[in-house]
């Protein structure tokens, strides 16, 4: 089947979470598979834009409201992705170095959309599948079904994979001509309460619905930043599949990122080497269970809870542990965060902002993660954390729930608790402490931990068998 996935974000040509991981990945292992999937998103102007080589492979233009684009569609030339990547440039309003949070962010992934709908339309033949993700490609299959330029395409089938559905692109209806003139009596498809919201109508239009996890489909259901009747009245065509992770970028054997690689046979060495790194660089006490937080600083993280969290456990624990955090977020939360820097120096150390080779580090380095979060579709740190022999302390929700056991349960390995409280984590905490002490029972679960399988060779077929369905 050939399969076409739509995205803003695509590893490692432009990152800003786990989007980005999912769409650098499952294509590839979807081409192993025997299929062609194809990757198209918007021509970021990022360091993976100007090392390599690309080539021209259409170029055309549309109209969208008063203004007429011309845009490029790019191919990077060696598919050393392991699938064809395609970018979209639309001059003046996708070649930007950040993905998002520009003030024209609407007419921007509009005007992505648009080209993406143009292009396909402009093709010899049908790919079998269209498949977009989350909001910022998610008026595609309306696009494809009931906009007057585009609907010859309506027959192709398409699927809506929602990473978050926090984020909904809502845009008001005096934006209603940044999308290509359509059928009027298709209106209700845009509108949510009085909104276009792309999302909503992702969700209605799209052949099939699918969420990160099992957990989370069943969470917005009930909890769904106000579309939860939609999900109830469109279960049938939802599922949640698992996300995977991609073993060949994360892998302790072979990842270049890290200071030592390590097997299961010799994590203890290795795992050692790396938390010297950390230790060394950031002032902390190696012989200290180390716990980090990798991650945007959120809400939907609990990021707010970690500094009051941090100090309790710091003081309650008499300095038994250690913490290092690395994310960016909201401002006061990354000043609290900082400011700890000072009132605990040689127990805790705090980076803001982006740093993907550290974060490889950490995952090998730490004894454990923290992922507290309200909200989390699926969450993939959780499971590189796991791949890389470190433990991790989850709140049961989501993903997080899919994928960790608490150690005290048959089969666990992790540290689990259920609500997103200051005495939750700092609970949790301790038990880690108390963990870090019992080192025959750690060095097991770190085995187990290294064990598992959460790649993408599990999840990959999951997503065929839904296009199969489709286009049989
Ligand atoms: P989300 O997509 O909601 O942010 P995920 O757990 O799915 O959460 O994925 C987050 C991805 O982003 C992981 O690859 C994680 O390592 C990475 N990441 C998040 N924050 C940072 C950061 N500050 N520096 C480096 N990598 C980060
Ligand atoms: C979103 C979610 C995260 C998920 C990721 C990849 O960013 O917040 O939980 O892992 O997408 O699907």
């Amino acid at each position: 089947m050939e399969i076409i996935h739509v995205s803003a974000e695509c590893y490692p040509m432009a990152k800003a979470g786990g989007l980005a991981d999912v769409v650098g990945a499952l294509p590839k292992y979807q081409n192993q598979l025997g299929h062609i999937a194809k990757v198209v998103m918007p021509m970021h102007r990022t360091k993976f834009l100007y090392d390599n080589d690309w080539e021209v492979v259409h170029k055309s233009s549309f109209v969208m409201g008063p203004n007429s684009f011309e845009y490029t569609i790019i191919k990077e030339q060696t598919n050393k992705l392991g699938f064809d990547l395609y970018c979209v440039d639309i001059n003046g309003l996708l070649d930007r170095e950040k993905i998002y949070s520009y003030s024209d962010d609407t007419e921007r992934f509009c005007a992505f959309q648009i080209a993406v709908v143009d292009w396909l339309s402009k093709w010899q033949h049908r790919p079998d599948i269209v498949h977009v993700h989350d909001h910022h490609s998610a008026l595609i299959p309306f696009m494809m079904q009931h906009c007057i330029a585009y609907n010859h395409l309506a027959a192709i089938p398409t699927v809506l994979t929602i990473h978050n559905a926090q984020y909904q692109g809502w845009m008001g209806w005096d934006k209603q001509n940044y999308i290509p003139a359509w059928d009027i009596r298709s209106w209700g498809n845009l509108d949510w309460n009085d909104t276009i919201n792309p999302l909503a109508c992702g969700i209605k239009c799209a052949a099939r619905v699918t969420t990160v996890s099992p957990s989370y489909m069943e969470e917005l259901v009930y909890d769904a930043n106000g579309l939860e009747k939609l999900f109830q009245y469109e279960k049938s065509k939802c599922v949640g599949i698992l996300n995977g992770i991609d073993n060949e970028t994360w892998s302790p054997v072979n990842d270049t990122y890290i200071t030592d690689n390590f097997s299961i046979k010799n994590f203890e060495e290795g795992k050692l080497i790396n938390k010297k790194t950390l230790c060394k660089e950031f002032g902390l006490d190696i012989k200290k269970p180390l716990v980090v937080f990798i991650g945007r600083l959120v809400g939907e993280k609990s990021a707010d809870l970690l500094p009051r969290a941090i100090t309790d456990a710091l003081r309650d624990l008499d300095g038994a542990i250690n913490f290092l955090i690395l994310g960016s977020g909201d401002a006061n939360v990354e000043q609290q965060l900082l400011a700890l820097n000072n009132s605990f120096v040689g127990y805790y150390n705090s980076q803001i902002g982006y740093n993907e080779k550290l974060s490889h580090i950490m995952y090998a380095g730490a004894d454990f993660l923290l992922m507290p979060s309200r909200i989390e579709p699926c969450g993939l740190n959780q499971m590189y954390a796991m791949r890389y022999g470190t433990v991790p302390i989850v709140r049961r929700t989501g993903g997080l729930k899919d994928t960790v056991i608490d150690y005290e349960d048959p089969g666990g390995f992790g540290i689990c608790f259920d609500r997103a409280t200051v005495w939750d984590i700092s609970y949790s905490l301790h038990r880690a402490v108390k963990l870090y002490g019992d080192k025959n029972k750690l060095s097991k679960i770190i085995k187990k931990l290294m064990n598992i399988d959460n790649s993408w060779e599990k999840s990959a077929g999951n997503y065929i068998s839904i296009y199969q369905q489709l286009s049989t």
